[in-house]
């Protein structure tokens, strides 16, 4: 589990994990005629599944997950999908230029923190208090701090306990589990989610992983194209230099800008948690009775 880290993914799986909690976890569906198509696969002599196995069932979760993603019927209103605040065409971030959004059974409660974008968490590592680099990729000695984790603060280690997060919240989805069961169960991807659910529900996350659905990471930028050796940066080359210069910018310290040593692409970020002092977002209706003192673990950009 720890590795899941695919929204439309662990959307399903919270999804599944709220269903089967509240059916009393359906044994029988792991024998029916409709087993889950992981089960009815042919299994190969190692006992796995076979490539084109693995590819057909992460198909189905992500299209299943997308649907999921994209329903508003799991909220309590019966308005509030996923995609309203993780919006696909704004990089699966917030849609407008409200501090927090909206959401609850009226759609009109406040959150209280910032949306952030759904793109590149799958590299995002477990939450650790004390992260040290590996051998291979920096100084193991040093002890770079809180590192790691989803949510702005990094209190959350597994992608289907975030995505049920906003499912129950009451100022965003505001749904509890028996709504969200009954949704599925009455949508047009019920008979879909019957076929890929089965008791083994959780057993093939890890190879979900594998093969993550490309919106969620596509590595398309210019700057990917460059590090690719397919662009050249031109113009930007001298910035990118001042970006990395220990002795000017420095950016590259906090923001990694190479590709680690196994050659997987940066994610400008090494995911550190860092209390900079930035002031409540007096605001926002869950900022007006606190007193000023701010939380140790306050992130960069969490507006609270
Ligand atoms: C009302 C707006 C809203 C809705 C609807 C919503 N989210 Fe979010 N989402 C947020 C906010 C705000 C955060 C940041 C929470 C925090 O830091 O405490 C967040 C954080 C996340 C994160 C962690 C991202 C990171 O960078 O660590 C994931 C994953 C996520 N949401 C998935 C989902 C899924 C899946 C759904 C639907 C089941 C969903 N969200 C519905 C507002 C929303």
């Amino acid at each position: 589990m720890s590795s899941m880290r695919l929204p439309f993914v662990l959307c399903t799986l919270a999804i599944a994990a709220s269903s089967i909690a509240l059916t009393g976890c359906d044994s029988k569906a792991a024998d029916s005629k409709e087993a889950p198509v992981k089960a009815a696969a042919t299994q190969t002599p190692g006992g796995g599944q076979s490539r084109a196995e693995v590819l057909a069932h992460v198909k189905m979760m992500s299209s299943l997950g997308e649907k999921l993603f994209m329903d508003p019927s799991l909220s309590g209103s019966g308005k509030l999908a996923c995609a309203l605040c993780h919006s696909p065409q704004h990089a699966f971030g917030p849609p407008n230029a409200l501090s927090v959004q909206l959401g609850g059974s009226d759609i009109h409660r406040p959150g209280s923190r910032a949306v952030p974008s759904l793109k590149y968490l799958q590299s995002v590592p477990q939450f650790v208090e004390h992260f040290h680099d590996s051998d291979d990729e920096g100084d193991e000695s040093v002890d770079a701090g809180p590192t790691g984790g989803l949510t702005w603060d990094g209190r959350v280690d597994h992608g289907a306990d975030q995505a049920r997060i906003p499912l129950l919240s009451s100022f965003e989805m505001g749904s509890t589990l028996a709504k969200v069961t009954a949704a599925v169960k009455a949508a047009p991807y019920a008979d879909e989610f019957k076929k890929a659910f089965g008791a083994n529900v959780f057993n093939d996350d890890k190879k979900a992983f594998e093969q993550t659905p490309q919106k969620f990471f596509p590595y398309t930028s210019k700057f990917d194209a460059f590090l690719a050796g397919r662009a050249k940066l031109n113009d930007a080359q001298p910035r990118l230099e001042l970006f990395n210069d220990e002795k000017k910018g420095n950016c590259a310290s906090c923001y990694i800008s190479n590709r680690a040593k196994d050659g997987s692409p940066p994610q400008f970020s090494d995911f550190g948690l860092i209390a900079i002092g930035v002031p409540r977002n007096r605001n926002l209706p869950i900022n007006k009775d606190r007193s000023s003192t701010i939380s140790a673990r306050a992130v960069p950009s969490a507006p609270t």
